[in-house]
């Protein structure tokens, strides 16, 4: 009989619930707003789609192994050359080939508890033991606590800014005073998944690649603002010698010459980026309203969602279901170490404005 890992055994695979379209089906939704995994619902730029139309003749040809067009736009973009970027099929391919090219037997990675579960996930199935500290008030990163329990176990530190699924944000100050008290020797991950909701949000949002650290890796995606969460592209940037280990252990082909043609497409829309982040602030004021009204208790949010602490897992679990029948899919929280939470991401106005009603 093949032996199983221990650490793969104990990792329950990914179990889909039942489609949108069911539920939409078995409650008789007549209106609904999926509001549930943080992606972009005003879709892909039309550019993005023209761009996917135009490589679709090419299907039979391998994609660019070093998606050259995609990296040069990507590191004009944020001041660099092309030796900064690196891609892959979204955010957390890159991430998974961090472990592959950083880490050695021993190695640890810290985090805090109630950050994005895929990392605790991906840490357990690249054996690596991970650390996890609790999260500080307010659903923020414990920053201090994070340097405190650095050893010499630790190979990387994982943050996420801002952070999924509270929303809370790492200041500038916070994130230098990370990186300026772990050893140089500690590669300091910082998931920047929703970089243009955050940026569109406050000037005060840092930007941890312009922070040019030897030991820091910034993860993008084209899922959130980019609105390509299907097609899976997302990107490392950081200092080329990073860049170059984790290329050694990328898939060859990786993303898809579809995907890196949308990449492209989406890149060269800015209008349709503005228009969702623009969106987005509008939605999370409009929410905040109807949970002040509501007296319901929310985290001040820099991504597309928002998370509410509903005080017990009970009223979590009841809210989320009250909300389904009146055709809100939301996410209740419990995988994230939540359970008395729930997230809400933003929609489109009419989706918005569903929650707003159901609230009520
Ligand atoms: C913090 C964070 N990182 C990474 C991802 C995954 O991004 P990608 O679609 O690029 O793999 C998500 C998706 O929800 C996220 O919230």
């Amino acid at each position: 009989m093949v032996i199983i890992p221990k650490n793969i055994q104990e990792l329950v695979s990914y179990k889909p619930g039942k489609p949108v379209s069911q539920i939409i089906e078995e409650l008789s939704l007549k209106e609904w707003a999926i509001l549930w995994n943080n992606e972009n619902n005003l879709g892909p730029s039309p550019k993005a789609l023209e761009r996917i139309q135009q490589t679709l003749n090419n299907s039979h040809l391998y994609p660019d192994p070093a998606a050259t067009q995609l990296c040069a736009m990507i590191a004009e973009r944020n001041d660099c050359t092309p030796d900064f970027v690196t891609v892959d099929n979204g955010s957390e391919s890159v991430f998974d080939c961090l472990f592959r090219a950083f880490f050695e037997k021993g190695d640890e990675l810290l985090t805090c508890d109630g950050t994005f579960v895929a990392v605790y996930i991906w840490a357990k199935s690249n054996k690596t033991e991970c650390q996890r500290i609790p999260l500080a008030r307010g659903y923020q990163f414990d920053i201090d606590r994070l340097v405190d329990a650095v050893t010499r176990n630790t190979k990387a530190i994982y943050v996420a800014n801002p952070n999924n699924p509270t929303g809370a944000m790492i200041s500038q100050a916070q994130l230098e005073h990370l990186i300026d008290s772990v050893p140089k020797d500690v590669l300091i991950i910082i998931d920047e998944a929703y970089y243009e909701y955050a940026h569109a949000i406050t000037e005060e949002y840092p930007d941890s690649f312009k922070m040019r650290q030897p030991n820091v890796i910034t993860l993008r995606t084209f899922s959130k603002a980019y609105g390509i969460a299907g097609i899976r592209v997302g990107y490392a940037l950081g200092d080329p010698s990073l860049i170059e280990a984790i290329r050694k252990v990328r898939m060859t082909f990786a993303p898809s010459n579809i995907a890196q043609a949308a990449a492209i497409g989406a890149l060269e829309d800015e209008h349709h980026v503005k228009k969702a982040v623009t969106l987005n602030k509008t939605a999370l004021q409009q929410f905040y309203n109807a949970f002040h009204e509501a007296e319901l208790e929310y985290v001040p949010s820099y991504g597309n969602f928002v998370m509410l602490d509903l005080g017990t897992e009970d009223v979590a679990k009841k809210f989320t279901e009250q909300m389904l029948q009146k055709g809100v899919f939301l996410r209740h929280l419990r995988a994230f170490g939540l359970p008395h939470c729930v997230r809400i991401s933003t929609g489109t106005p009419e989706e918005n404005e569903l929650l707003v009603r159901s609230i009520d």
